[in-house]
């Protein structure tokens, strides 16, 4: 992980449309199942209320949801990041950007719809597995729900 690239985050328009589409398409079937695709497309469609894109350089690299799940806890959806800038620490930025967030309200946890192969990720920032549903994105990829105390201070 590095910190020194230049990341600004800002709130998700229509115009991001095709390049997150682009960088779902870019992480399947690695990390997405196809069928999760028209799940993504309706998501945005719908407005992606309290989703982010994370730019470097001007460039979209990422993008994550957080929204009010319910009292005290939100959730974190649809976290991508472009697999030729992925393992450079963007998604630890991201991830600790939302904690920031969480704690400046009065959210306690943080849900995580993860899969199998991104649970590890999070688990390396305190999350804990709650329910793994086999298959439960769709053939071969396992859902993994976790959750993420959020403590007063820095936990990393
Ligand atoms: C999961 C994801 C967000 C991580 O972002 P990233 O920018 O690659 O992560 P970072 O570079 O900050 O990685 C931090 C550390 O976690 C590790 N790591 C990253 N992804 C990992 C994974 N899937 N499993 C295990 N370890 C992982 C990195 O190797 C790195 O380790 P290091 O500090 O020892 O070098 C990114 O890989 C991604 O977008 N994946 C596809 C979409 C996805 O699965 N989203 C989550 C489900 S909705």
């Amino acid at each position: 992980m590095n910190g020194m690239t230049d990341l600004a985050f800002r709130p998700y328009e229509p115009r991001d449309q095709r390049r997150c589409v682009a960088m779902f398409d870019a992480n399947t079937p690695e990390f997405f199942s196809p069928n999760e695709r028209v799940d993504y497309l309706a998501y945005l469609d719908g407005g992606a209320a309290g989703y982010r894109v994370c730019e470097e350089k001007g460039r979209v690299v990422g993008a994550f949801g957080l929204s009010q799940a319910a009292a005290q806890t939100r959730e974190l959806n649809w976290i991508l990041i472009d697999p030729g800038t992925q393992g450079q620490g963007i998604g630890s930025r991201m991830l600790e950007r939302v904690v920031e967030d969480c704690r400046g309200s009065d959210t306690t946890i943080l849900r995580i719809a993860a899969s199998h192969r991104s649970a590890p990720f999070f688990e390396r920032f305190g999350a804990t597995v709650v329910r793994t549903t086999e298959n439960g994105w769709g053939p071969g990829m396992h859902r993994v729900d976790m959750r993420l105390d959020i403590g007063p201070q820095a936990e990393v």
